[in-house]
């Protein structure tokens, strides 16, 4: 009878959608562009800067995934600071992090100081990697919090396209990376430089974003909360949405990464599922896709112009296929996109490592050196490379983004959801590095092991993955953890009334 009543209260505040909300959650997943932007710069500039400060294969392949480190530190470091301070203070730091990298590897004296400055952007690529997807959860009506989550991921693609856009471009104006192009710096520096314009973009945005209102609630700052909700999200019954949002934040006192604790395992359960939708999101190999794809093309015998071309065409499907994901999240459901995702890349990347086996490879002691693979296969390849580009895309490129922003109860969310993102660019930077290994042993080897992390992760959804569509926050929180203690509040609630 009392759970009756709670539901029956939760239908009626069915939250309206208002443009501002739209507004403020694009503006939160600007940080995804320049996550985009950040992650792929590096690619135009990376055989300039090789010749620039002579560095070999190994500490290039450093300097670029070193700033994979600071991701997944600036991943970790930003629960804390969204508990502590708020959602809002850590987009501004992001946004410094990022005008500051951009401004340091642009101007970099060195190979240490422009690591150094790597990192840095990394670890505001890290923290908006958790405040975007929380912050937007945090603010949507549950109708469309899949639609408004998944923004997050078309802003990473765009930022990955317009990054390789503005890399061609200044390149292409200097006619080289390594010339100079204008007050006596060159392409490369340029391309680094391009990143302040949208990180000045997103630290002006931020600076007008209103607080979440459920970390307002937590802090016991109820009035403003009850402002955001209602100027900002359209909700109609503000007191009741509150009361919600209380009830499930009531424990929460200071938030600490103890929280996490459980009985099995050393965390709960539910933490451990945001860790390995994580680490599958990135064990599969995407972003072996778009860090070698250009290397992986020529080598197999397309033309460098070619090769490039072909790694801008697979960031164009990227984008498109998102746009799909964002229409059918909030209809079809999280977990029903994720196993067909699952599904459709175990047979791509299978395909792929089938491909392969028809190839030989060269490998030199810091990598492959060339890949011969005849036709038809080498156009199979491609084919299969940019299927499996299109499973990922519609389904867990953004899926695992929307499901982090979402699936943690608002009490744990920010610690539970840095140390998942944190874990996703321990597994990008641990994938990544391996990749001219694996390549190593063998090309049908390393996509065969990707395929068989796309086999498991359907299995891993199949068993762990809850659906979260069209429920509220708070009514996860409560299948997750509160549901007793809200049970008993609600029972009092209706006596006294
Ligand atoms: C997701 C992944 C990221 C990857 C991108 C590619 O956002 O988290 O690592 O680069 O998808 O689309």
């Amino acid at each position: 009878m009392a759970e009756q009543q709670g539901t029956g209260d939760r239908s009626v505040l069915k939250d309206r959608v208002t443009g501002r909300v739209v507004g403020i959650s694009v503006a939160a997943a600007l940080g995804g562009f320049l996550f985009g932007f950040d992650t792929a710069v590096i690619n135009g500039a990376v055989d300039a800067l090789a010749g620039e400060f002579a560095l070999g294969k190994g500490l290039t392949g450093f300097a670029v995934a070193s700033a994979l480190l600071g991701c997944a530190l600036g991943a970790w470091f930003a629960g804390p600071l969204a508990n502590k301070r708020g959602r809002v203070p850590v987009m501004v730091v992001a946004a410094v992090l990022f005008l500051v990298s951009a401004l340091g590897s642009g101007l970099a004296f060195g190979v240490v100081d422009l690591i150094l400055w790597r990192v840095v952007g990394g670890l505001g690529v890290g923290a908006a990697s958790v405040i975007a997807p929380a912050y937007i959860a945090e603010v949507s009506p549950a109708q469309v919090r899949g639609r408004l989550g998944s923004m997050q991921q078309l802003a990473i693609v765009l930022g990955i396209f317009v990054a390789l856009l503005s890399d061609a471009m200044f390149a292409g104006l200097a006619g080289g990376a390594s010339n100079e192009f204008w007050l006596g710096l060159e392409a490369w520096r340029w391309m680094f430089l391009a990143e302040a314009v949208p990180a000045i973009a997103y630290g002006l945005f931020s600076l007008r974003l209103p607080e979440s209102p459920r970390f307002l609630v937590a802090r016991g700052r109820l009035d403003e909360a009850a402002r955001v909700l209602h100027d900002f999200t359209g909700v109609d019954r503000v007191n009741l949405v509150i009361e919600d949002i209380r009830l499930s934040v009531q424990s929460e006192r200071r938030e600490s990464l103890s929280d996490l604790r459980g009985s099995a395992l050393g965390l709960k359960p539910i933490v451990w599922v945001g860790i390995l939708l994580s680490v599958f999101q990135q064990a599969v190999g995407i972003n072996v896709i778009f860090y070698y794809s250009t290397t992986l093309w020529k080598s197999v015998g397309f033309g460098e112009s070619d090769a490039l071309l072909i790694t801008v065409l697979t960031s164009v499907t990227n984008i498109a296929v998102t746009i799909v994901a964002i229409m059918l999240v909030d209809k079809v459901g999280r977990r029903p996109m994720l196993l067909v995702g699952s599904l459709g890349m175990t047979v791509s990347l299978g395909l792929m490592a089938l491909c392969f086996s028809f190839s030989t490879v060269t490998v030199a002691a810091d990598g492959i050196e060339a890949v011969s693979l005849g036709a038809p296969w080498s156009t199979l390849a491609l084919i299969a490379a940019n299927a499996f580009v299109v499973f990922f895309g519609a389904t867990w490129g953004p899926l695992t983004w929307v499901l982090l922003g979402e699936m943690f109860p608002n009490r744990i969310r920010a610690s539970a959801l840095a140390v998942a993102a944190a874990a996703q660019w321990a597994a990008n930077f641990v994938v990544s590095t391996t990749f001219p290994a694996l390549a190593a042993v063998g090309l049908t080897f390393a996509y065969g092991l990707y395929a068989l992390m796309a086999l498991l992760s359907f299995l891993f959804v199949r068993t762990y993955v809850a659906e979260t569509k069209g429920k509220t926050l708070e009514q996860m929180s409560d299948a997750v953890e509160v549901a007793p203690r809200r049970r008993a509040a609600v029972a009092r609630e209706a006596g006294d009334a």
